[in-house]
């Protein structure tokens, strides 16, 4: 057979709206007659499956399926219809070729934004504050803008995995062909630690991840910034000292 995209009746949509509605005017009743061809591939294209469907205001009338090898009717009219194609040597022929000229050539041109799509999920890690219990408030991993959608993301503190109390969002889908997951640490953040989200994903070569420890307490960062004012304070009262001496006993 020719070119695999000359099959390409990918999806024919027909609505028929009596005639072109004037303006104000009510339809007078929608028809649509719909017509899908799809492609199932196992193992790359080991294994290949084209399915064509006819559907009338959403009844299944007619089917071919490379499976079966010929049409197959599912009222009087599909009926009618699946035994006239049948009948046609050259056009069974065409259709059980399009597992080949339409599946197979087309999953070659696909293929490398599809099944071979990768895309890195970007990770942060925030502190959430916890309205139902008292503390610092819970640490929160978000795996955003990722694809494809198998994932694992685990949280450490320090070297040790913390594998209970993590709760995680299903893998929600953003409708941009990418995804993302949330997962939280259910237990409140110990100062002095570390705390690790590390995520692997098929779009990377290693896993990825992010640390977060407790900041410093207001307290002791104003007690610190105290210090070296003076220390800084210090140093200036010394300078201006000396200058002060050499210049009057110059
Ligand atoms: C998938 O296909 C390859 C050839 O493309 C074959 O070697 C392999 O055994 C197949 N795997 C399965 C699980 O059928």
């Amino acid at each position: 057979m020719g070119l695999g995209a000359a099959a390409g009746a990918v999806l024919v949509a027909l609505v028929a709206l009596g005639a072109a509605p004037a303006a104000g005017a009510e339809l007078s009743g929608v028809f649509q007659e719909l017509g899908t061809s799809e492609c199932y591939f196992t193992n790359g294209t080991e294994k290949v499956r084209f399915v064509e469907r006819y559907i009338y205001n959403r009844e299944q009338y007619l089917m071919f399926d490379s499976d079966v090898g010929e049409y197959v009717g599912f009222n009087p009219y599909g009926e009618k219809n699946a035994k006239r194609l049948n009948s046609d040597p050259e056009r069974m022929e065409y259709k059980r070729g399009l597992v080949d000229t339409y599946c197979r050539h087309n999953y070659r041109i696909v293929t490398p934004f599809s099944v071979e799509r990768r895309v890195p999920p970007s990770v942060s890690i925030s502190l959430v504050p916890s309205s139902s219990q008292p503390g610092p408030g819970r640490l929160l991993c978000s795996v955003l803008d990722f694809y494809p959608a198998p994932i694992q993301v685990r949280w450490f503190q320090g070297q040790q995995e913390l594998s209970e109390h993590v709760v995680a969002t299903d893998v929600v889908p953003n409708g941009d062909w990418t995804y993302q997951l949330l997962v939280l640490l259910e237990t409140p953040p110990r100062r002095g630690l570390t705390y690790t989200c590390q995520v692997e994903h098929g779009s990377l070569e290693q896993p990825l991840s992010r640390h977060w420890e407790m900041p410093p307490d207001a307290a002791r960062s104003k007690m610190l910034t105290g210090i070296g004012g003076f220390v800084l304070g210090s140093v200036f009262l010394a300078l201006g000292l000396g200058f002060y001496l050499r210049k009057k006993s110059s």
